[in-house]
């Protein structure tokens, strides 16, 4: 097995080295030329670096564009930090768009890679090709999570496809979680890289099924859903994560005290994990002060 290229190891993003070698991987041993990757949320492009260079590294290199990569550009108040950190050269604060850095950082793979500047549920609005990876990691409202499951996941190719929630094992964005749980029928759980769960297609989704809002519109108790979209044999610092995550679930379903009363029962892992996990505690805490504004925001 060859190592991951050193330029993909280092490029400027927030994915653990495993999370790069899955893309770069299946880019180069698994992607088949039969559709689009869709690489969705991308900071600085670490992932279509990663992708792109998989396509390269193929024997012979992959020609033609299949890698989609979107990016809304524009700075929230970390990103602003994070720029002024690595580029002090430029003054940014919130708001500031940084897609002039970004396009220069994606200018080594232009030849594989289409790239949109704005709001995903502007740039992305309907597929008509298939898709065999889509990497999410911009679901960070309900609205985002509804509209990338309506537009990508009837395009998936069964026994093939492969969906990366990269914001799976989080505290804060339980939607993704209630929608897998919807999905559970048409996917498998195939394993897992820092926050990342990878799901591949295992039945074609029908538009309609795709079209449901789960989180603002559940077919059934939307706690039920969560709980089908957790898979089993998670790793201990996974399933605490999950846990923290169905707090906000049943924040949204249930109410204030429910949430709390759940948070208080978690304990979270002893001896070493692989990140700093945050403390049931204080996941109760903003739970007990929060309305239900965080999960309308659109
Ligand atoms: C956590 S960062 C992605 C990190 C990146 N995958 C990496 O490897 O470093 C989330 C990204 O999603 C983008 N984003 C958030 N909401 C978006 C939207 N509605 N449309 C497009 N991009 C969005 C943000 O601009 C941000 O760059």
């Amino acid at each position: 097995m060859r190592g991951l290229p050193e330029h993909v190891a280092s490029h400027l993003g927030m994915l653990t080295t495993e999370e790069r070698r899955f893309l770069y991987e299946f880019a180069r041993d698994t992607f088949r030329g039969e559709g689009l990757i869709i690489d969705a949320g991308i900071f600085m492009g670490a992932s279509t670096a990663a992708l792109a260079t998989g396509l390269r590294d193929r024997s012979p290199p992959y020609v033609g564009r299949p890698i989609q990569s979107f990016d809304l550009a524009t700075c929230d108040q970390s990103t602003a930090e994070t720029m002024a950190y690595h580029f002090p050269q430029e003054e940014w604060q919130q708001g500031k768009s940084f897609a002039h850095v970004l396009t220069r950082a994606l200018s080594p793979y232009e030849d594989l890679v289409e790239f949109a500047v704005g709001d995903i549920r502007e740039t992305l609005v309907n597929l008509n090709e298939p898709v065999e990876l889509a990497f999410l990691d911009c679901s960070k409202l309900p609205s985002v999570n509804a509209h990338l499951t309506r537009v990508i996941f009837p395009r998936l190719i069964p026994g093939h496809s492969v969906v990366v929630q990269q914001d799976f094992f989080h505290e804060w964005l339980p939607w993704i979680h209630v929608t897998m749980g919807y999905l559970a029928p048409y996917f498998r759980f195939i394993g897992s890289a820092g926050p990342s769960a990878f799901f591949r297609c295992e039945k074609a989704i029908p538009e309609h099924v795709a079209a449901i809002d789960t989180w603002n519109d559940p077919p059934r108790p939307g706690l039920q859903m969560f709980d089908a979209g957790v898979p089993s044999g998670l790793s201990e610092t996974e399933a605490y994560l999950a846990d923290l995550a169905r707090v906000s679930a049943v924040r949204w379903f249930e109410g204030v005290d429910a949430s709390v009363q759940y948070a208080n029962r978690l304990t979270k892992p002893s001896g070493e994990t692989p990140w700093t996990l945050p403390e049931a505690s204080f996941v109760a805490d903003v739970m007990k002060g929060r309305g239900l504004d965080w999960a309308h925001a659109s």
